[in-house]
């Protein structure tokens, strides 16, 4: 047995010196100190020996474990100073940490606001979940007129109010006007509401929440021409003064007259035809921007404001779409969006 015990702790040198890092050395140490390692396995061969045998040999073998551990504590030190004094490569190049960007809507949405304040429009925000009465009934849709079919509308359960009908998420920014004619209350009024707006859609050229920037501008005297010259001076700001601005008869229920307008096309510069075909992108020449009109007597009157007195127009684009047009972007889908794919978003 004592000679047993030299061997091994002549083996346990040699391997010792082996271990040159914290891995080996504790591989060693379990081999050695385990609980079903060398020295435990001597402690349980002394169990049929003799009381006087017990007494030696255990002796033997408690100092060979304590001169282990010692050793493998003290190899431990010696390895973990040396990994101090590891050289470090100080041109070595450094991590690069990844960085945010702006989302691209809210880039335009902050390039719109900011072109809108230059002309005295002040920004303002309203509810996102909005009374019936506010999106309907005060844009002059009565309660069941078919014309509220076209905002395609999410409706939120609850109770209905007498006056204001149901909760709804507002599907157009448009919802903001009678509260702002309520908020100013005597005009000039000179609005541009920014917000997210919600309707029931979801295919390849809509997502269901999206954003709208809206004009409202109301006072004495105030006629399509200020209209005309707002929009143009918006098209040269946001796209280039190579646009052209057109007025296309249309319906709104809330305006009177409505139209839509467009802006020039310049992948075709108007003329509808690229290299003899038809300009993939707009097919006409024109673009669509969104919606305008002089707001309805009816709406003015909703709001409070004395339609024979004063009139105004309003009109509502979206964002999504005039961001599009102004990058040149025909996204095949433009859920990609608001699906936060980092792959797209850090084009941007
Ligand atoms: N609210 C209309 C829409 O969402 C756009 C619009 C706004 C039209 C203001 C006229 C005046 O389609």
């Amino acid at each position: 047995m004592i000679q047993q015990l030299s061997a091994t702790k002549k083996s346990f040198h040699e391997a010792l010196q082996q271990c040159t890092d914290f891995n080996s050395l504790k591989k060693l140490s379990l081999a050695y100190l385990g609980r079903k390692g060398i020295i435990n396995n001597f402690l349980y061969q002394m169990v049929n020996k003799t009381d006087e045998e017990k007494k030696r040999v255990g002796k033997e073998i408690n100092e060979l474990k304590m001169q282990i551990e010692v050793e493998i504590k003290h190899s431990e030190q010696t390895i973990l100073n040396q990994s101090e004094d590891t050289w470090i490569d100080v041109t070595f190049p450094g991590r690069k940490r990844k960085k945010g960007s702006v989302h691209l809507t809210t880039t335009a949405l902050e390039e719109i606001n900011h072109i809108f304040e230059r002309l005295g429009f002040t920004r303002v925000r309203y509810r996102e979940v909005e009374w019936e009465y506010f999106a309907f009934e005060a844009l002059n849709m009565p309660k069941n007129h078919p014309a509220r079919d076209d905002f395609e509308t999410f409706f939120i359960e609850g109770d209905e109010d007498k006056t204001y009908g149901k909760i709804v998420l507002t599907p157009h920014t448009s919802s903001g006007q009678v509260r702002e004619m309520m908020r100013v209350k005597k005009p000039p009024i000179k609005m541009i509401n920014i917000a997210k707006c919600y309707r029931r859609n979801w295919d390849i050229t809509h997502t269901p929440m999206f954003h709208q920037f809206e004009g409202l501008c109301i006072d004495k005297n105030i006629n399509l021409t200020h209209l005309k010259g707002t929009i143009e001076y918006f098209v040269r700001e946001f796209f280039d003064d190579r646009r052209k601005v057109r007025f296309r008869p249309f319906h709104f229920q809330f305006t009177e007259p409505s139209f839509e307008l467009d802006i020039s096309c310049d992948i075709c510069d108007g003329s509808g035809m690229k290299k003899d075909a038809l300009c993939r992108v707009c097919k006409s020449g024109w673009l669509e921007l969104g919606g305008a009109g002089m707001v309805h007597p009816n709406v003015l009157k909703a709001g409070g404001i004395d339609p024979t007195i004063y009139t105004g127009w309003a009109f509502g684009f979206g964002v999504e779409r005039n961001f599009m047009m102004k990058q040149g972007l025909k996204l095949d889908d433009v859920r990609i969006l608001y699906n936060g794919d980092i792959r797209f978003l850090q084009q941007f």
